[in-house]
């Protein structure tokens, strides 16, 4: 299986966290967790993973540098490809596409930032795309959700029983995500993850249960709860 990893953001909502390490705020997968930069975590897991044999990481050039001495420090024996990045995750997802080898049919997407998630994940993932075109890592959701206008108003209460957080990874046939990219960019559609795609161009996406721990590293509180599970799962 073919892993994209998009590690190409800045993490604007992290400055205190950095701050508290001692540096001024950079890429926020290179922020220290447990006495490694995040995207190691994430890293470890495409190694430890049995279906993942190559790995697209989609960086700016700035971060390369660091990325490159991260990987040296893992010692990975999967062959990792580096992929300039775009302004937003969605051009950043289309450059790496385009740096598929020719002989990928499927593909798997996960974001640096969630680098908690686990081996298993992306195996159940790589399981998934052999009978599904598209399909989005998820779990329920547990809160109740309200729909709200532009003024602060609640507009509805969608049933709780339908909604499902969506994770990555998330996996699609390469030729089918490639022509979906392509119309997104031709029609101007903005969104933020590449099953919406799928869906705007009328293609199924299956759910593959998620995990409750594969949370988006975002803001510092996500940091230190994520500095907890790791804790816990090396403890
Ligand atoms: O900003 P956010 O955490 O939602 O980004 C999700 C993932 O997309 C992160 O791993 C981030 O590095 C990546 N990203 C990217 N290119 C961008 C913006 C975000 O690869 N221009």
């Amino acid at each position: 299986m073919y892993l994209l990893i998009p590690a190409a953001g800045s993490g604007r909502r992290m400055g205190s966290a950095w701050q508290s390490q001692g540096k001024a705020p950079r890429n926020k997968l290179l922020l220290q967790l447990q006495g490694k930069p995040l995207i190691a975590w994430t890293l470890l897991a495409a190694e430890a993973s049995q279906s993942i044999r190559w790995i697209g990481m989609i960086g700016q050039p700035d971060d390369w540098e660091d990325f490159k001495q991260i990987i040296a420090s893992l010692s990975l024996t999967k062959s990792v490809q580096f992929i300039r990045g775009g302004a937003t995750r969605q051009e950043s997802v289309y450059h790496g596409l385009q740096a598929l080898p020719a002989d990928a049919e499927q593909v798997l997407i996960h974001d640096g930032a969630r680098c908690l998630a686990t081996p298993d994940l992306f195996d159940r993932c790589s399981q998934a795309s052999l009978t599904c075109l598209g399909f989005v890592a998820a779990v329920p959701v547990k809160d109740t959700i309200k729909v709200v206008d532009a003024h602060g108003v609640v507009e509805s209460t969608p049933d709780r029983r339908q909604l499902w957080a969506a994770q990555t990874p998330q996996g699609f046939s390469v030729p089918l995500l490639k022509k979906c990219h392509a119309a997104g960019r031709s029609q101007g559609w903005e969104v933020t993850d590449d099953a919406a795609l799928f869906e705007k161009c009328g293609l199924p996406v299956q759910i593959v249960e998620g995990e409750e721990t594969n949370l988006k590293v975002t803001t510092p509180m996500d940091l230190a709860i994520a500095d907890f599970i790791l804790r816990q799962r090396e403890g």
